[in-house]
């Protein structure tokens, strides 16, 4: 892999990279240290704790997040590597996690909050569920899925949910009972829900009749329809679809009930009301859920999570990594669709005994000072949030945060990596510079956090997450499968060298796939017993800096490869959005005759800016000054918005598919679908009228256009 090139290096130079390697060029951001009187309150505070994990005390150091939990029974082996790569975790031990959620907080915190949902009607009522009436709902959709779905501990059920208090509510009561829970985003459309449904073989789906989004309610169970055809397709027949509904009585769906299959929650509740149902004592190693997620090819990979060492280790990194005490009121602003809503908006914060807040709605509805008034309303002290979401209040609302008064003691970013202007924001505005800002890295695939500071104990670094998180052990390695030296600031795929208890069991069903995508590229001995062969290949692209921090550069298919430059999204992205008017930009290939591919740059403006040449003249130049000439853009077109998943990651695949008059592709989980048109109508116009349309592309090339970006949806 490439040396690093700074920003200085010529083209010229720069042509000397070979084809595999990633060129990187950002700059060193200076260090920020934690605020004044953080630390003292910290969960994570004394230098001690670093020692505790440290390699020499692996696996035994992962104990101290599995003492966390209540046990029905200890464990007899914390790990067990017999069979690599399918490590397990806390064996021989067992627990529930419903209960370690919600029943062993009953002593203490039964009249404190455990969710505060927030409707997005802003005149509509909060509902503030303590543990007891969480306990109550909880127990009596247990008896329901139980009794009338006939479920039992180790069957899937399937939820296409949005962000309501009953999601939560439904996958505590299947963790009860040991049923594994796929929970399906609800932005996803019903053929996606339809595909995770035969994929798990599941037979029942909860969903809701509608939700509000963007100040109107959505029809929500035509979906559960799709989702049944399309499971039929694949030949598993859906037998019950349990519909909650958003207003209690009402029902906002044009989708018929269909009798003897579908039935409303709340009716069939009345039969189980005050019932009780025992948390079911399962094995460390039974599955909790399974979390889709899409793969660059091939069906969506269902992660599958277990029990015990998901658990603990979401509980251990809430504590140490969000900071949370009992007392907290935490917000992590995400969907439960999503890993970071399992991880860090129902599991970890719930083992500890805290109040989870829960949002409806979008951010920016009805203004986008939305946020900041939930925030002052409940006393938020905790945030946690996305990049799309920090950009999306920065472009339409800069000045928003100064004008509430709410104190926040840290705040997360997540989902992929943050350009350092908009930490700065988000640290100076969202936070007003009391904040500590926790950059976690991490997937799907790891259950909870890899890298990241410990925001009590180590400096924060604008676009890099930090070190390894406690008891992870991150090794960069080259295209050869050689180690990068420690610090060398060479780019490489990134991969954790020792198993950990948040990962994934397997994939669902696919025992092969799963050492096929994560283990296969860098383990040299597929007969090895011994854990130290088997790292896991986390996907992205990084590198370490000397003082140890590590940076994503993205997923590794998302580089660019330019004249046998690989260049990255993100700092492509990043260099471009250092342009005062620019909001977001995204960056993508387009085929060239002669460099093979170069670069394209989609970029969307702050309100109160027009698009105009100039702009577009100053991306190119801050691109060229930051990177090199290797990058210029071929064009830089200013587009009203950006084609976005409802998790809020811009599809660049889309954009790529307009740019090099290709097949868009599935388009079914974008959350604004009508700006697809609109933007191909710009852009393939203003090419055509310049003879700019490409000689038909090869195979090979529309195939690479088709995945462009698609593995960080
Ligand atoms: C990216 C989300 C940089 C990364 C939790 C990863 C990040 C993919 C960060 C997983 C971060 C996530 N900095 N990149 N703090 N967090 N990513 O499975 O490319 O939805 O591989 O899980 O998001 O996305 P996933």
């Amino acid at each position: 892999m490439a040396e690093v090139t700074k920003e200085s290096a010529s083209a010229e130079e720069q042509d000397e990279a070979s084809e595999a390697q990633i060129a990187v060029h950002w700059r060193e951001e200076e260090s920020y240290q934690p605020p004044a009187g953080f630390k003292e309150q910290a969960n994570a505070n004394d230098q001690a704790i670093l020692e505790s994990f440290a390699a020499e005390r692996f696996p035994d150091s992962f104990v101290e997040y599995a003492e966390l939990l209540t046990w029905d029974r200890k464990w007899d082996t914390v790990l067990d590597t017999s069979s690599p790569p399918f490590f397990k975790w806390f064996v021989g031990g067992r627990l529930n996690a419903c209960a370690n959620c919600v029943d062993r907080h009953l002593e203490t915190r039964a009249d404190k909050n455990a969710l505060i949902w927030v409707p997005e009607p802003e005149d509509a009522e909060i509902q503030e569920i303590t543990y007891a009436e969480l306990h109550r709902r909880v127990n009596e959709f247990a008896a329901l899925v139980q009794d009338f779905s006939g479920l039992q501990a180790g069957d899937r059920i399937t939820f296409h949910m949005p962000m309501v208090p009953e999601l939560p509510v439904s996958m505590l009561a299947c963790a009860r009972l040991g049923v594994v829970h796929s929970e399906v985003f609800g932005g996803f459309s019903g053929a996606a829900c339809g595909q995770r449904m035969a994929d798990a073989k599941s037979t029942v789906l909860v969903t809701i009749d509608t939700y509000y989004r963007n100040g109107t309610l959505i029809d929500h169970k035509v979906k559960a329809d799709e989702a049944i055809e399309e499971a039929r397709k694949e030949g598993i027949e859906v037998e019950k679809v349990l519909v909650w509904r958003r207003i209690p009585g009402e029902y906002h769906s044009e989708s018929p009930m269909v009798e003897g299959r579908d039935f409303f929650v709340d009716e069939l509740l009345e039969k189980y009301s005050g019932q009780q149902v025992e948390p079911v004592s399962l094995s460390a190693t039974d599955t909790l859920f399974l979390m889709y997620t899409s793969g660059t090819t091939g069906r969506p990979k269902g992660a599958q999570h277990a029990v015990g060492g998901y658990l603990a280790y979401v509980t251990g990194t809430s504590k140490y990594y969000q900071d949370i005490h009992p007392d907290d009121t935490y917000w992590c602003f995400a969907d439960i669709g999503w890993i970071t809503g399992h991880s860090y908006i129902v599991y970890g914060p719930l083992a500890l005994g805290t109040a989870s807040v829960m949002y409806e709605g979008v951010p920016t509805y009805p203004d986008p000072g939305r946020p900041w008034r939930i925030a002052e309303k409940l006393g938020v002290n905790i945030f946690h949030t996305a990049p799309t979401t920090i950009r999306m209040l920065r472009k339409l609302g800069p000045d928003e945060p100064a004008k509430y008064d709410y104190h926040f003691k840290t705040m997360t970013t997540v989902g992929e990596p943050i350009e350092p202007d908009v930490w700065r924001w988000y640290y100076t505005v969202v936070g007003k510079g009391e904040a500590a800002i926790t950059d976690t890295w991490w997937m799907t695939e790891t259950g909870g956090f890899l890298g990241s500071t410990l925001p009590g104990l180590q400096p924060m670094k604008p676009g890099s997450c930090g070190p390894a998180a406690l008891g992870i052990q991150l090794v960069i390695y080259d295209e050869n499968g050689e180690e990068i030296r420690r610090g060398s600031g060479k780019a490489g795929y990134i991969c954790v060298r020792n198993p950990w208890p948040g990962r994934m069991l397997t994939v669902w069903g696919q025992d092969q796939r799963f050492i096929d995508t994560y283990y296969a590229r860098f383990n040299k001995d597929s007969s090895s017993k011994d854990w130290r062969d088997w790292p896991f290949m986390c996907g992205d692209g990084a590198v370490e800096a000397q003082d140890g921090y590590f940076r994503i550069l993205g997923r590794i298919d998302d580089v660019i490869n330019v004249a046998g430059h690989r260049l990255g999204t993100k700092e492509l992205e990043s260099a471009a959005i250092e342009v005062e008017e620019v909001a977001e930009a995204a960056a993508v290939p387009v085929v060239d005759e002669i460099r093979g591919k170069i670069v394209e740059m989609y970029i969307a403006l702050k309100p109160g800016y027009e698009a105009s040449d100039e702009v577009a003249q100053k991306v190119s130049q801050t691109i060229v000054k930051d990177i090199g000439a290797i990058a210029r853009p071929k064009n830089v077109w200013i587009v009203p918005d950006m084609p976005k998943t409802r998790s809020g990651k811009i599809m660049r695949r889309v954009i790529a598919g307009i740019s090099n008059f290709a097949d868009v592709g599935d388009t079914s989980t974008l959350a604004n679908p009508e700006v697809v048109d609109s933007i191909r109508e710009q852009v393939q116009s203003e090419k055509r009228a310049r003879g700019d349309v490409p000689q038909d592309l090869s195979a090979k090339e529309k195939d690479e256009i088709a995945a462009f970006g698609s593995g960080s949806e």
